[in-house]
């Protein structure tokens, strides 16, 4: 595994988790939880005893709508001393015109950080190639980096190490099953995919994956996919960056890979269910699974806001 090319005055990008070293991804998990326990009863916007962004500004760039991401990098930066701008694509020139490459080289005149939410993997990347600070991945139609730290931060918290465990996804082979995939050789986890063949993850990122030692299979039965699962995932039948005329079409095809308490059943009691968020209850997952014991979708929320603390922290070269 290769190590994320440094931005200019030796801060990291953060990219994708098959870009992040294996002991660098472990080390922010680990320092993500001591910074969330440091804060332990706290109000929400009270600051770090540390303030590791002071005098720093970050720009929150969104092409696409955001609850989680949004918020929880904001409050994260401005807990730690920093400040943020939240823009959107079209009110950026980047929107009319102007490249991606030379927003990039402009924003990193003003700004010591960039987090962006765009359609393209490519945006993304150019991105990062032009830019002299650091930029993270807020999601792309590709990948989402930081919603998979934040999930092995909640699965260790509620089970233990995560090395080991079977994690199960129902549904769309999507960009968070993508970036679950990129995460499954660092993190040791066996990651299986439950879907119609229609839908399956994307072959290069599997093939990527492996090739990197992940051990990721498909089985096309969804019953027989979660058995003895210490964790099964889903997340919505349609992305931000699918085409709504297929709706109808895809949830008649995703619907034997809706989660159910039959299906956790399956599983067993001692599984955990995970989902990104936002859901759609009745579809992807019923509300007595998304509402039951089993659920953990809202400290998954929550610690989006820790995770992201210590990436940035990684990013900024003060983990
Ligand atoms: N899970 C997640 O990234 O949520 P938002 O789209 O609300 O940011
Ligand atoms: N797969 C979803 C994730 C949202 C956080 C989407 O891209 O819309």
């Amino acid at each position: 595994m290769n190590d994320t090319p440094p931005a200019a005055g030796g801060s990291r990008h953060f990219l994708d988790l098959d870009l992040v070293d294996a002991t660098e991804l472990r080390r922010i998990i680990d320092r993500s939880g001591e910074i969330k326990a440091a804060r332990a009863g706290r109000p929400k916007l009270m600051p770090d005893d540390d303030q590791p962004l002071a005098n720093r500004m970050v720009a929150l760039i969104f092409e696409k709508p955001s609850t989680r991401t949004r918020i929880s990098f904001d409050v994260g930066i401005r807990q730690m001393g920093g400040a943020t701008m939240v823009l959107s694509g079209s009110e950026l020139q980047l929107g009319h015109g102007e490249s991606v490459g030379d927003t990039a080289r402009v924003l990193s005149r003003y700004v010591d950080a960039i987090m962006i939410r765009t359609f393209s993997p490519e945006v993304l990347a150019e991105m990062a190639e032009a830019a002299t600070v650091p930029v993270i991945n807020g999601l792309t139609d590709r990948t989402h980096p930081c919603q998979i730290m934040a999930d092995v931060m909640t699965y260790e918290e509620k089970k233990g190490p995560i090395r080991g465990a079977h994690l199960v996804w129902s549904g769309d082979g999507n960009n968070v099953f993508a970036s679950f995939a990129q995460g499954a050789a660092a993190f040791g986890y066996r990651l299986t995919f439950t879907g119609p063949e229609t839908l399956d993850p994307d072959p290069q990122i599997l093939a990527a994956a492996r090739a990197q030692g992940a051990e990721i299979d498909i089985v096309r039965d969804a019953a027989e996919a979660v058995k003895g699962a210490d964790c099964v995932i889903t997340d919505t039948w349609l992305s931000m960056h699918d085409d709504a005329t297929a709706r109808d079409r895809r949830h008649n095809q995703l619907k034997p890979y809706q989660v159910t308490s039959g299906l956790m059943h399956e599983a067993g009691e001692d599984a955990i269910f995970m989902h990104c968020l936002p859901a759609h209850r009745e579809e992807e997952v019923t509300s007595e699974v998304f509402d039951g014991p089993q659920s953990v979708v809202f400290d998954e929320a929550e610690n989006r806001l820790h995770v992201q603390k210590g990436i940035l922290r990684w990013c900024m070269g003060v983990l």
